[in-house]
């Protein structure tokens, strides 16, 4: 049996198998990938769209073909024999329609129900990925940035691990520079008995970044021995290592706190983890001639950038790229990942793209021409505006602090629970606990999924109306939507449990069809959302489904008729795809509201 046949991969990997299978009854002579896309007309559910680009480029010409259409009718009437495809049409030049057997679909619904989601998982070409995200700087503020970075790389590190791939989750937390000789000097000035101090008695640490800033901009004399502090503490002197120390399990801490609030797991590995490989991997491009000597600086110059990428400056000291060159040797040649992914504001662009080609320079990833991995991509994103269409801020503060955000869409969304089961006399069925858990689901999934919807290039703006309403596409929306499929599921009194294996799924309503068709595409749109690393596809497709399902439910009874079985069925379905979406947008699914 072909692999298409035995249910591998998205549905759109399986009509590719089998277009394969044609292309090559079709056109023995030309090697070619099928070219499968989701139908656009109403002649079909997929379409092929090889036919037009085999005849532009003579292949298959000179043959019995006259025209395009004609390719297309051969890809068509080549079609394997299987229980996947109903039937397929030519239209126009030579698309072919390519119509799903209703059953089949049926069935992949149902085998879905009964072996889990899991077996809609799609099939990438990587097995290993290193995903950079979050990376605040220690001792300074975790802003709304951090957030974005956070919440949008845990998104996609979800969806790889559901897709199968092994993900190292990399904090590449900011705790090496020269900051730290004026943090490790006000220290030991301000707190002589520092090392007996636990995390909370210094207190906020950015509070005391600016003091020491004040004091390292003030006096001179002290801005001295904070540089003297630099070079101690890079030599490895204990007691600077240990100061230094001491301040980073400060800001981890605090860290920790938000990443426990948001339940995003990471593992940290700072820039100071790879300030040991720098010297050794400068050497390495510099034996290839890549490093120059430029205004007493050592930099790579690169096509196509007016300023070159500096790796170690006028001082001797090491950087942001050195830095970032040794995380990339190390992540190729140690972690051996195959796809290295970077989640920063947009505005740290040229930065990736100048080492992205350093590193191509010095032959480290491939050209994208021969091979496609071991691959770099950066994940750009915009700016969190606040109403006034600046950068987000609260009230008097320069910055946003991410505990409070979260606490306030939470108590946001408390009251206005409250305040809805109070009107209609629901209140009694609920315990505090409920209460509680519900709101903080519902808070900050809102959060989350007001970052995750927008095509993630584009700022947004940030608002806690816009969030929490419950109509249009927002998390609260899609909470009530899955809520109110469990609740039908609850009315009818037939064991869906039981159905799953004993009922069938019949798909003859147009609308019933419609759904179907569109779960199964779930492993498809996984698998898209992670090939160009946007969530927001993700959040498109469950709104989407969302809407589905309420027409279906609109123009199909469920409780009470006589396709109640395979109907209810539908409704499960609907709700297990749901929640696999929250659970990879870490959108915790509330079942009541
Ligand atoms: N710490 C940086 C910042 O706050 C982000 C680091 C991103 N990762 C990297 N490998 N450069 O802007």
């Amino acid at each position: 049996e072909p692999a298409a046949v035995q249910g591998a991969g998205s549905v759109k990997q399986q009509i590719s198998n089998l277009v394969a299978l044609s292309l090559r009854a079709t056109v023995p002579e030309v090697d070619v990938e099928p070219i499968v896309e989701v139908c656009t007309g109403k002649f079909g559910d997929y379409q092929c769209n090889n036919a037009m680009g085999l005849w532009s480029k003579g292949k298959g010409s000179g043959t019995s073909f006259k025209n395009p259409n004609a390719i297309g009718q051969a890809i068509a009437k080549n079609l394997p024999a299987c229980d996947v495809i109903e039937s397929a049409s030519v239209a126009g030049p030579g698309f072919v329609n390519i119509v799903l057997s209703k059953s089949w679909v049926a069935k992949r619904i149902q085998d879905m129900l009964v072996n889990g989601i899991k077996t809609w998982a799609p099939i990438l070409p990587v097995k290993r990925v290193v995903l950079d995200f979050s990376s605040p700087n220690i001792a300074k503020e975790m802003h709304v940035g951090h957030l974005r970075s956070t919440i949008i790389g845990d998104t996609l590190a979800r969806m790889f691990e559901f897709s199968n791939v092994e993900v190292l989750r990399r904090n590449h937390v900011g705790d090496w520079g020269t900051q730290f000789g004026m943090l490790i000097e006000f220290l030991f000035e301000k707190f002589p008995n520092w090392e007996e101090l636990g995390s909370q008695a210094i207190g906020d640490l950015q509070v005391f970044y600016k003091a020491s800033k004040q004091r390292f901009d003030e006096d001179a004399e002290f801005k001295d021995r904070a540089q003297q502090a630099v070079v101690r503490l890079q030599g490895g002197e204990e007691k600077y290592r240990a100061a230094w120390k001491k301040i980073c399990e400060i800001s981890r801490n605090e860290f920790d706190q938000v990443y426990k609030l948001l339940d995003v797991q990471l593992e940290e590995k700072g820039e100071s983890f790879y300030n040991p490989y720098i010297p050794q991997v400068l050497e390495k491009l510099s034996s290839q001639g890549l490093i120059e000597e430029s205004e007493g600086a050592r930099v790579i110059f690169i096509q196509g950038h007016q300023i070159p990428l500096i790796v170690v400056k006028r001082d001797g000291g090491f950087n942001y790229a050195s830095t970032d060159l040794a995380a990339l040797w190390y992540r190729l040649n140690v972690e051996k990942a195959e796809w290295i992914i970077y989640v920063t504001d947009v505005g740290q662009q040229q930065h990736f793209d100048m080492f992205f080609k350093a590193a191509r320079m010095a032959g480290w990833l491939p050209d994208p021409k021969e091979k496609k991995f071991p691959k770099t991509s950066h994940v750009g994103f915009g700016l969190v505006l606040g109403a006034d269409g600046k950068r987000f801020r609260t009230r008097s503060t320069e910055v946003v602090r991410l505990g409070d955000l979260l606490d306030e869409a939470k108590s946001r969304s408390k009251s206005e629970l409250l305040q809805r089961l109070t009107e209609n006399g629901k209140i009694v069925d609920w315990t505090d606990e409920e209460l509680e858990q519900t709101s903080k689901a519902v808070g900050y999934g809102a959060v989350k999924y007001a970052d995750l919807k927008n095509n993630r290039l584009t700022n947004y703006t940030f608002s806690f109306d816009q969030m929490l309403s419950d109509k249009g596409n927002t998390a609260v929306y899609l909470q009530y939507a899955h809520a109110r499929i469990c609740s039908i599921i609850r009315k009818s009194n037939m064991d869906v449990e039981e159905l799953k294996v004993s009922g069938n799924i019949s798909l003859a309503h147009p609308d019933e069809r419609v759904l179907g068709l569109y779960l199964i595409r779930y492993a498809e749109i996984v698998e898209e959302a992670c090939t160009n690393l946007l969530p927001s596809v993700l959040c498109e497709y469950l709104y989407n489904l969302s809407e589905m399902f309420t027409r279906f439910y609109t123009n199909c009874q469920v409780v009470g008729s006589p396709e109640e079985p395979s109907r209810l069925l539908l409704c499960e379905a609907t709700a297990v795809v749901m929640r696999q979406c929250f659970q990879l947008l870490g959108i915790t699914p509330v079942y009541k509201l």
